[in-house]
């Protein structure tokens, strides 16, 4: 078996490798510095309560998974009694044990010591909860519907079971972590259910697209989430989650049903990226969950659950309501400021009232800082007393103000890096008293017609924290860059020399989607070494999406790259977002200290390689097989046109690299450019841009082929040797169909039908054929040179009728003549290459049946895995191959119009255009034309018995 020599293919195959590890470590840069985790570790005292009444009375899963109540040792009872229950359901191989982080909050949120009430507690309607979880064994979820789907039911069951312990119309709160989150979405419509948070959960694209039922239950999925009235709020970590990419995790906002999605790097209080299972102990998350959960208990309305998820996992897109009544300013209770005169408060004490005056005739923006206080109640976990409201006021006579509360236009919390220190500090991220309250308000459009004022009414200011207010024009930047100009180099945008609080700068035409990261390097101006404000130190707002913002510090080098990226658009998934538009906040309290005076954009190459390796993983496999499919057509072109001898698959692969390739890479750029629905190929839309992606990942996947025909040459190789030395002596040939052959066949169907999933039986099929390329001889010299080689080994060998004599296969010798052997070898290497590609399609599902198998046994029910259909084609075809001793493929009569070779270029089709979105249909594609090629050019062949060609002609001229 020769090695392909080309030097294009040698060097395309070596391209793929470096290309794959750069991948990778491309990823890990993404995973380290595009979104940084910054979180506290949690500390706990469990201990689990298995519920063993929930036994097979109530489901018929009772031996396969388990039920488990959380309960925090020392500080609570194991009785249930007045309590509200919260379900944790684990992802793909998780485990019921990582409901304790999040449910030790919960207590001790709710207990200030073992059995005490905490103050926050009384006097309110809240109920202590009771965490229960349920244990899957760590089954593999996320590759096999089937089993997801009996998580499904077993949790339904759960639900049942739990809610009879506790008083009629109490409705359970739902947790789901990744997996976890689709199977609490399956659950509904149920009345059952207060409402559902779901963690790192990929709602909109299944990470592994190689199981039909998966993609069933996410389209059943998709009209539950689209108008189920049960509220679902989608927490999601960012670029920090390696498992899934983000965007996947994204409901679209809604109010009615209420929908929402909060980025752990958008989280007040949180501001960080979140690994995919850390999301479940990070302590900034979990306790605004554990607390959310506690009070959804009390809520009734789903109104009213809709809130108090908005109020505890805020992103600053909430504002609480304001119902102060219309106030009058006294002479002297307030101080009033010149026009554009800055309000600067360090360590505020006791009740006072600023007046800020509003240019009329001009766009006027108020920007409110509050450090360590509240305003509207929006504030630090632990902020000091001091109160701040804001009032829109007008002069009355007798020198009085009448005001009333302005409503914000954002009011959020937004972090205070410590200069000196990463943010968020790695390990640790933020405390509970960070933060400053930002409020903005858009003045041009009140109140142009009479003089007006802003009040900033401070109370009970106690010493602590600062409050910095400003009323001016905006400052708005806006550039005309695109992603195009950036590829010569940096940008830069030189920032005015203004004090401002807030200065915008807008790049409107610039790429925004998930594949592209731009860095920002910022010149900073300072006194000292370091940049240090006394109050905000600048600091660099990317709000890349309504639920995506990322913080960032201005820093002097060296610092921290600022990476900015987003997650939508995406490709494969579908949205409304343009896709145009970078915009950027800075955000400083104004002082000449730390200022920076020029930013400079440019594209970041290696995080942004990394965000293509996570994304078209699946694309490159399924390219891959479309690639191979391609291969065996120019295979059976020419063995169709009646050329004596076919190429090698070395020979294959030297022409398709000189011959196809070009045309390949040339067609795939064109195609990129077309603007299908997302779905399709590329997932781009057809943006030119990312158009040089396509033949990048086909030259990646054409180089994959031929380093995977590298490894089946050296996995062959002592294949070889073994059948040399075992199969060495004599042996007779087992040739044409016999009864037993019948017989074994069916029985190896039924097999597949009642016990093994048709994986098993695929893999089975490839390494059957495996040997057979091994065993087979590959010339007619090597025929000539030991007889013994022609040896077979047929699936039923070891079948225990065809073991001993065999009494009616049809004797007498058959000339095979070596142009024959030859092509034979290469027919059957080909396949062999075509199986292997299509393993990674079916070894998911082998993995979850075997890993279920050593968990609960046999009795696992695994339906739908016993589709014999899907393996007959290659069971019948490898087994054909096995002993035939004519030629292995024959265009028949049946194909004078069209030859059943077409639909290999119909499986193509379907792995570039369709593949990368739903891979399972690759599978589906080239199982059906096997199907038509066993059928058309062995079936009657193989049914009449005779496996030479010569009986082949003998049976047709009878
Ligand atoms: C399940 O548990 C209940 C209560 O302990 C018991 O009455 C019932 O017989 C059990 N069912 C089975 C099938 O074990
Ligand atoms: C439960 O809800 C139903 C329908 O809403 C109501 O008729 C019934 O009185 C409720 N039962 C209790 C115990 O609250």
């Amino acid at each position: 078996m020769p090695l392909p020599h080309a030097r294009a293919t040698l060097f395309l195959g070596l391209f793929s490798l470096v290309s794959v590890v750069v991948l990778y470590l491309s990823t890990l840069d993404v995973q380290n510095n595009l979104s940084p985790q910054g979180c506290r570790m949690s500390r706990m005292s469990p201990s689990y309560i298995l519920q063993t009444e929930f036994n097979a009375s109530w489901t018929s899963l009772a031996n396969r998974y388990s039920l488990w109540l959380y309960r925090e040792v020392g500080w609570e009872s194991n009785m249930i009694h007045g309590s509200q229950p919260v379900l944790f359901i684990p992802g793909n191989a998780g485990s019921s044990r990582q409901v304790r982080s999040i449910s030790s909050s919960a207590v001790r949120q709710f207990y200030s010591s073992p059995h005490r009430l905490s103050p926050n507690f009384e006097g309110t309607p809240f109920k202590p909860l009771d965490f229960f979880a349920v244990e899957f064994n760590e089954d593999l979820s996320a590759f096999h519907g089937p089993t997801m789907e009996s998580e499904t039911a077993y949790t339904a069951n759960a639900i049942a079971y739990i809610l009879s312990m506790y008083p009629p119309n109490t409705t359970i709160i739902i947790l789901g972590h990744s997996m976890g989150g689709v199977i609490a979405t399956s659950l509904l419509p149920s009345d059952k259910i207060t409402a559902i948070i779901t963690m790192s959960t990929p709602h909109l694209l299944p990470p592994a697209r190689f199981d039909q039922r998966i993609d069933q239950i996410y389209n059943r999925n998709r009209l539950v989430l689209e108008s189920d009235p049960t509220p679902i709020l989608s927490i999601c970590g960012g670029a920090t989650d390696m498992m899934i990419p983000s965007e996947s995790c994204i409901l679209e906002r809604k109010d009615a049903p209420f929908r929402r999605t909060v980025f752990s790097s958008a989280l007040e209080g949180a501001w960080t990226g979140v690994g995919h299972q850390e999301m479940v102990w990070c302590h900034q998350v979990r306790w605004r969950v554990a607390r959310a959960a506690l009070e959804l208990g009390d809520a009734t309305s789903v109104e009213r659950r809709g809130t108090v998820l908005d109020r505890w996992l805020r992103d600053g897109s909430w504002f609480p309501p304001i119902d102060a009544p219309p106030q009058l300013l006294e002479r002297h209770s307030y101080k009033i400021l010149s026009e554009n005169e800055r309000l600067v408060l360090d360590r505020p004490r006791g009740r006072e009232t600023y007046l800020l005056p509003v240019v009329s005739g001009s766009s006027a923006r108020l920007t409110l800082y509050v450090s360590q206080g509240s305003v509207l109640s929006i504030s630090p976990q632990i902020p000091v007393p001091l109160d701040v409201s804001v009032l829109i006021c007008q002069a009355t006579v007798d020198e009085a103000f009448e005001c009333e509360s302005l409503e914000p236009s954002v009011l959020k919390l937004i972090p205070n890096p410590i200069p000196g220190m990463p943010f968020p500090v790695p390990h640790e991220g933020c405390d509970e008293s960070e933060g400053v309250v930002l409020f903005e308000v858009d003045l041009s459009s009140t109140h142009q017609d009479r003089p007006t004022w802003v009040g900033i009414k401070l109370d009970r200011a106690n010493g602590f924290g600062w409050v910095i207010a400003q009323v001016a024009p905006e400052t708005v930047i806006v550039r005309d860059v695109k992603i195009t100009s950036l590829l010569a180099g940096g940008v830069s945008t030189h920032l005015p020399d203004t004090r401002a609080l807030h200065i915008s700068v807008h790049f409107d035409n610039l790429l925004s989607n998930a594949l592209t990261v731009y860095r920002v390097s910022p010149r900073i101006f300072t006194s000292g070494t370091e940049c240090k404000e006394n109050y905000l130190s600048p600091l660099l707002v990317h709000r890349s999406h309504p639920a995506e913002t990322h913080y960032f510090p201005l820093r002097l080098a060296p610092h921290r790259d600022i990476l900015l990226h987003t997650h939508s658009p995406a490709p494969y998934i579908d949205t409304a977002m343009s896709g145009r538009g970078v915009y950027l906040d800075l955000l400083s309290s104004g002082g000449d200290n730390c200022r920076a005076d020029v930013i400079t954009l440019e594209i970041a190459w290696t995080a942004t390689a990394g965000r293509w390796a996570s994304r078209y993983f699946t694309t490159i496999i399924s390219w891959a097989i479309g690639i191979v499919s391609l291969i065996m057509l120019e295979l059976w072109r020419i063995s169709d046109e009646g050329v004596v001898l076919t190429s090698t698959v070395a020979q294959s692969l030297d022409f398709f690299c000189r011959r196809r390739f070009p045309a390949l890479l040339l067609g795939s750029s064109v195609f990129s450019m077309v603007p299908l629905p997302t779905n399709y190929f590329l997932g781009t839309k057809g943006e030119p841009f990312f158009s040089p992606l396509a033949p990048l990942f086909m030259a990646i996947a054409f180089g994959l082929v031929v380093v995977s025909y590298w490894f089946l040459f050296a996995l062959l190789w002592p294949l070889r040797l073994l059948s040399k030395l075992s199969l060495g002596r004599s042996h007779r040939e087992i040739n044409g169909f016999s009864r037993a052959t019948a017989i074994s066949m069916s029985l190896i169907l039924l097999f597949v039908f009642l016990v093994i999933p048709w994986q098993v039986a695929f893999l089975g099929c490839w390494f059957v054929h495996a040997v057979t390329c091994a065993s087979r001889p590959r010339s007619a010299g090597d025929s000539l040179k030991s007889p013994s080689n022609s040896v077979i080994i047929s699936l039923m060998e070891s079948h225990p009728h065809t073991n001993g004599e065999e009494p009616d296969a049809p004797t007498g010798p058959v000339d095979q003549s070596p142009l024959q052997i030859a092509n034979n070898y290469n027919h059957n290497m080909h396949l062999l290459l075509l199986m292997t590609w299509l393993l990674p399609l079916a070894a998911p599902v082998l993995v979850v049946w075997i890993r279920t198998l050593a968990t609960a046994g046999f009795t696992t029910p695994f339906d739908g895995d016993h589709f014999v259909l899907n393996v007959a084609p290659f069971l019948f075809l490898v087994d054909f191959a096995s002993r035939t001793t004519g030629p292995l493929f024959e265009k028949t009569r049946l194909e004078r119009r069209v030859s059943v070779r077409w639909s290999l270029l119909v499986v193509t089709v379907v792995a570039f255009v369709y593949g990368p979105k739903q891979a399972y249909l690759v599978f589906d594609a080239t199982k059906l034309a096997i199907g038509l090629m066993v059928v058309f050019r062995i079936g009657t062949r193989y049914w009449d018995g005779s496996f030479s060609g010569a009986n082949a002609r003998r049976t047709i001229r009878q």
